[in-house]
């Protein structure tokens, strides 16, 4: 399954995806903002825009919703948690609910040939950091949402989040962690590039380099924290208000 990110170019740094498969050209589109924007992409490419799939309910991820359904033969897919959904002979989607930042949240990890190769993380996980809990969100849920199913994701899964929140998650990650070099390397590549044209795929195998949420058991030491949990809300708290 391939998956082309697309960046919307607002304030709120939104990313919208087509996924789609290249053995029928079957597209979804995933949490449609923009959808004047995305259409002609999937147009252009020859595929077929056969499914819509929200990663959460908020505004900025739904808006186009009806326009896309009402203008399209598409089907909204609305999976439980656990269930795989078949794209085509090759390719599926697995969706994990995975609530926090909205009670409503799922990531969707995507395979082919029964491998998971990357996930559309939603709001949920975000290069080098995690969403926040101020909109309908919980922040006991998200760790338990952190901890117990996002660290689980294999190493070489590709992530896909539903905004560039990349640098800022960077600069706030080093006040963290001022001797931790990946995260230097990767605020010196961020800022090489064009915030708006250029974008950065990390893997979790990098996240788990750079992410201080995905990194308690390391910051706990660093720190002398006691406790990972308590180590988690002080993080979310300090990056709600940095
Ligand atoms: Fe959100």
């Amino acid at each position: 399954m391939k998956v082309m990110q697309v960046f919307m170019r607002n304030s709120l740094r939104n990313f919208n995806y087509i996924l789609y498969s290249e053995l029928n050209n079957k597209a979804i589109f995933v949490d449609p903002l923009d959808i004047d924007k995305t259409m002609p992409i999937a147009i252009a490419k020859g595929l077929e825009p056969a499914y819509l799939l929200n990663t959460h309910g908020h505004g900025d991820h739904t808006k186009d919703n009806k326009k896309f359904l009402e203008s399209t033969n598409a089907s909204h897919l609305q999976l439980d948690d656990g269930e795989e959904y078949q794209l085509s002979q090759r390719e599926s989607i697995k969706a994990i609910h995975t609530p926090g930042h909205t009670k409503d949240g799922f990531c969707f990890v995507l395979m082919t040939d029964g491998k998971a190769h990357s996930v559309i993380s939603g709001d949920t996980l975000f290069n080098a950091g995690v969403g926040n809990c101020k909109n309908g969100g919980d922040v006991e849920t998200l760790y338990k949402t952190i901890t117990e199913k996002i660290s689980k994701f294999p190493d070489n899964l590709l992530v896909y989040p539903g905004h560039d929140y990349l640098l800022n998650n960077l600069e706030f990650a080093k006040t963290v962690e001022e001797d931790n070099e990946k995260i230097n390397e990767l605020i010196d590549i961020r800022k090489s590039q064009s915030m708006d044209d250029e974008f950065m795929v990390t893997s979790m195998k990098i996240e788990r380099e750079i992410n201080p949420f995905l990194r308690l058991e390391k910051l706990k030491t660093k720190t002398h924290h006691k406790d990972e949990k308590e180590l988690f809300f002080e993080l979310r708290s300090k990056r709600d208000q940095w």
